[in-house]
């Protein structure tokens, strides 16, 4: 098969390289395009751009694939711990058992948040939206735990990674808790991961919490669904900011705050929010549906549509599911997942969303679990957050190695006016 493709422009012909990947797919490396012809590429979104090559995480919109280092994410969901895949992601394979033992002990060793930090906590509005929280917290990060010149570079990174993973699970839970007013819950070294999580956020002097291993387990999958998903909107976020060689707490607030939108992590709360309107408007969603459909209106069936997946979002299946059982579990009834289902239902035999490759997305399902494990709406996206660092952490690991890596500094085409001079004040 051809390694190069023939460019014409003018006349002339330009031989440009194709990269292939491990999975048959190709890209055309326009690298250097402008040196050789003065021209560049216009890619408004990135839709048709790759912006580097990856190992970590391979996904196929058109069959609804998702593997992170190859494994596919519905043994990982099925099989794994949220820690064990976090391990997975950031060093390429699974973990031997002491390998794994040894990152829960250092997991463990940086679950607690400086104290000092409290009072920030402790001064953001009641109202603040915990994301706007956890960005400005994770950023600060870098002040309360400065770089060592003791330590090596790998030593730095290991801690910075494990301090991320751990402290930033601790901080949601303190800040939900503050935000109730209620008494901090510590991380406990006995606890699992997940299990932690629950207790810090649900642990009270008043009414202890009972771990529930089915809910624990719920939450590793949600988390392992949720952990990367290659060059999405705030892993390239993470991969631009990082590029500028900053420290990684500053890369992974930038990649906070993009996940922050509702066109991305903050679908799971609008779709919650959309569905309860459905619900008090009496719960037919066809004039939504409508809605949707509509290209006067700006309205969109929120959790419906994906950059990639032009099928079923194949994390979504496993979601519904899980929330099948949880509340089976639970002996709980939740008529938002009645009308998420009926939703569903009238939209995929909707020629609209037929036509378009709308399916339900990762977003759909994955709020109505969150309810059902009692998480607050407005953590919704602080959820989703917490499951994306590791995708976000080994994504800029992988950035930090690559020989090829350049400060990210896309071009434009200029549509302004021409030169002209400045006219002053008492002329315009
Ligand atoms: N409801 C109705 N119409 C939609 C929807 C939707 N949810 N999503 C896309 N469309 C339509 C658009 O109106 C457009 O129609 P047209 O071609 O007739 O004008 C067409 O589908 C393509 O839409 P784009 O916005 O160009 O597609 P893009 O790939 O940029 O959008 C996105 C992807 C942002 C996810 C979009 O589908 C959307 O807004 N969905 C709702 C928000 C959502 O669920 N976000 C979570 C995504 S998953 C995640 O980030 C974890």
């Amino acid at each position: 098969m051809a390694k190069t493709v023939t460019l014409t422009v003018d006349g002339k012909s330009y031989e440009l390289p194709l990269v292939e990947g491990t999975e048959g797919e190709r890209a055309i490396d326009i690298a250097n395009l402008r040196r050789d012809t003065g021209l560049i590429t216009l890619d408004p979104g990135f839709a048709n751009t790759g912006s580097c090559q990856s190992s970590i995480t391979f996904m196929d919109g058109e069959r609804g694939i998702l593997r992170y280092r190859g494994i596919p994410v519905e043994q990982l969901a099925e099989h794994s711990t949220f820690v064990e895949t976090s391990y997975l992601l950031i060093n390429g394979e699974l973990p031997e058992r002491t390998q794994l033992n040894r990152f829960s002990v250092m997991l463990n060793d940086h679950s607690l948040v400086h104290e000092d930090m409290r009072s920030f906590f402790e001064n953001f509005p009641r109202r603040a939206h915990p994301m706007g929280i956890l960005s400005s917290m994770v950023s600060a990060l870098r002040a309360f735990y400065p770089e060592l010149p003791e330590r090596t570079e790998e030593e730095e990174i290991n801690i910075t990674f494990a301090r991320l993973l751990s402290k930033v699970r601790t901080m949601a839970a303190m800040s939900y808790k503050i935000s109730l007013g209620h008494k901090v819950v510590y991380p406990r070294h006995d606890l699992s991961y997940c299990a932690n999580f629950l207790n810090m956020m649900f642990d009270s002097p008043v009414r202890p919490y009972r771990i529930d291993e089915d809910l624990v387990r719920a939450l590793n999958a949600f988390w392992i669904l949720h952990a990367d998903h290659e060059q999405n909107c705030s892993t390239a976020a993470v991969r631009l900011v990082g590029s500028a060689k900053v420290n990684l707490y500053a890369a992974i607030s930038a990649g906070i705050c993009a996940l922050w939108g509702p066109l991305h992590g903050g679908a799971n709360q609008s779709v919650v929010e959309m569905l309860q309107r459905i619900y008090d408007s009496g719960g037919d969603p066809t004039p939504f549906i409508a809605r949707a459909k509509d290209r006067e209106d700006p309205f969109r069936l929120m959790g419906f549509g994906h950059r990639v997946y032009k099928t079923y979002d194949p994390r979504a299946r496993i979601l519904e599911k899980m929330v099948n059982n949880v509340l089976k579990k639970l002996q709980r009834h939740d008529p938002l997942l009645d009308i998420a289902k009926r939703l569903e239902e009238v939209a995929m035999k909707d020629s609209y969303f037929i036509d378009h490759h709308l399916y339900p997305n990762l977003d759909f399902y994955s709020g109505i679990l969150l309810r059902a494990l009692g998480i607050p709406l407005n953590m919704f996206t602080v959820m989703f957050a917490i499951g994306r660092l590791p995708g976000w952490i080994s994504q800029w690991k992988e950035s930090l190695d690559d020989p090829n890596w350049k400060l990210h500094r896309p071009r434009q085409i200029y549509t302004g006016p021409k030169c002209r001079d400045y006219i002053t004040m008492d002329k315009r």
